[in-house]
């Protein structure tokens, strides 16, 4: 029986502090665990193959490199940093906000399955050897730690007690906090992803001359992860946190419910190949979800900034503004592109502008205190990567369309810097989170030393 099987007994009984702390501890290994991953993955097979990917692309004009280089880097980033992140939060903190615990030995457990996955997906996309098993194992892999997880973190009483069926709570239940219904379609669109990205690596293992998903699946799949897996699941955490973070009014419900509905219904759309109808519905849900977190109304407490920079809430509404940005760049290359140079934009905006941006800041802001109540290695280190990603981000979104799409070939040029700018950024921002997790808990600084 594993420790955590026995643990909800003690817990009714009150456990003793000590267990308490133990099991805290463990969980926070956990949490490094995925966290050090997901930098690995965000920063060597992410983002370094992203930026040979745009300056071999920039150096010959647009000349294709190959696809299935471009593919490894959006899956290294999508599943290998965010993906990787997510599930290290979900377990550390979704048990945490819903009174539930889970075995943590089934916490590495998935991580073993998730990392290993990710990687020979990787494997499989840069380097020819034996890539139809790679491919196909690699999204096995994925699926079940996914299970795993979605098992660990769904929401039960400690112990797995039934409610008697007319408590409070089970009434409370049927209507689910608008934060958590936003966890839980993100997490739904996950699962649809990985059963889509396992069909997908079946087929190509099968039938494909080369370990690439055709185009027009690669548009959906990605369609359906950034709009039903990530942007949900942003939603959910900024509702949770950022009224106390930015002294926000609470989130409107019914607003965000509806932005839920959109991308769910977008995504729907984009997955059925309405090309043309599913941006509107993104465009839609992500300026709805501005207003409906208030994020641009004026805030009713001063943000909380203690121990980080103090530009943070100015970094955060910046990544709402991207999310605005990529609705907007999505709709006018379901009508102009012709040279991925509007696709590529918009998705730039979306997953840098909007997710890299608000993983740097809501990351630096909570990760050290999860990781062991840590305080954040520099505020000013904070400040440099969020101000080197957002300003390689706008040189890329401002300079792909008119490059790629042959409007003003100048604008080659500019990319190249764009991408080192990001690589700085993703550099500063990694180093800062790990020399955090160097340092020992606040409480251990602060106390004078035996000597
Ligand atoms: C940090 C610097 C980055 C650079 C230099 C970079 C570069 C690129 C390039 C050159 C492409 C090929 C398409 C195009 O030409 O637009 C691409 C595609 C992509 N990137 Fe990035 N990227 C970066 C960061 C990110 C991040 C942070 C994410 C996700 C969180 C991401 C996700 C993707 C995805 C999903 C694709 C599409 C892949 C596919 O078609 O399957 N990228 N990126």
């Amino acid at each position: 029986m594993s420790t955590v099987e026995t643990v909800p007994k003690l817990r009714v009984l009150h456990p003793p502090a000590a267990l308490l702390q133990a099991r805290e501890r463990r969980a926070q290994r956990l949490l490094l665990g995925f966290v050090i991953s997901g930098l690995f993955f965000m920063l060597l097979p992410g983002t370094f193959l992203g930026v040979w990917n745009l300056i071999s692309i920039s150096g010959h004009k647009g000349a294709a490199v190959s696809p299935a280089w471009i593919q490894a880097h959006g899956h290294a980033q999508i599943f290998g940093w965010i993906g990787t992140f997510i599930l290290g939060i979900g377990f550390y903190s979704i048990p945490k906000m819903t009174g539930s615990s889970f075995a943590v030995a089934r916490g590495w457990t998935a991580w073993a399955l998730w990392s290993s996955g990710v990687l020979l997906r990787w494997l499989a996309g840069v380097c020819p050897w034996h890539w139809r098993l790679h491919l196909s194992v690699s999204a096995a892999l994925e699926l079940a730690a996914f299970v795993i997880f979605f098992h660990s973190v769904r929401r039960h009483r400690p112990g797995g007690r039934k409610q008697p069926a007319s408590t409070p709570s089970k009434e409370q239940d049927k209507r689910l906090p608008v934060w958590l219904l936003s966890v839980m379609t993100g997490t739904v669109g996950f699962l649809v992803g990985l059963l889509i990205n396992l069909g997908a690596a079946v087929y190509v293992s099968l039938y494909g001359a080369q370990p690439v998903f055709p185009a027009a699946l690669e548009w959906r799949l990605l369609a359906l992860l950034a709009y039903a897996f990530i942007v949900p699941t942003v939603w959910g955490f900024s509702a949770r946190w950022l009224p106390v973070f930015l002294g926000l009014r609470e989130p409107s419900d019914l607003l965000l419910r509806g932005s839920i509905g959109f991308v769910v219904a977008g995504s729907a759309f984009a997955l059925a190949g309405f090309a043309h109808v599913a941006p509107w519905l993104f465009a839609i849900g992500a300026v709805q979800s501005a207003v409906a977190l208030r994020l641009f109304a004026r805030p009713e407490r001063p943000a909380k900034t203690t121990g980080i920079h103090v530009s943070f809430p100015w970094f955060v509404r910046t990544a709402y503004a991207w999310l605005v940005i990529a609705g907007a760049l999505a709709i006018c290359a379901a009508y102009l592109d012709r040279m991925n140079g509007w696709t590529g934009a918009s998705r730039h905006a979306l997953t840098v502008g909007f997710i890299a941006t608000m993983v740097f800041a809501i990351g630096q802001r909570v990760l050290p205190a999860f990781a062991g109540m840590r305080v954040l290695y520099s505020p000013r280190l904070m400040l440099c990567s969020l101000a080197l990603l957002t300003a390689g981000c706008a040189l890329r979104v401002g300079s792909e369309v008119p490059a790629y799409e042959g409007y003003w070939p100048p604008a080659w040029h500019i990319l190249p810097v764009s991408a080192i700018c990001e690589l700085a950024a993703v550099t500063v921002f990694a180093a800062n989170l790990l020399l955090t997790f160097r340092q020992p808990p606040a409480h251990e600084m602060n106390r004078p030393s035996a000597a």
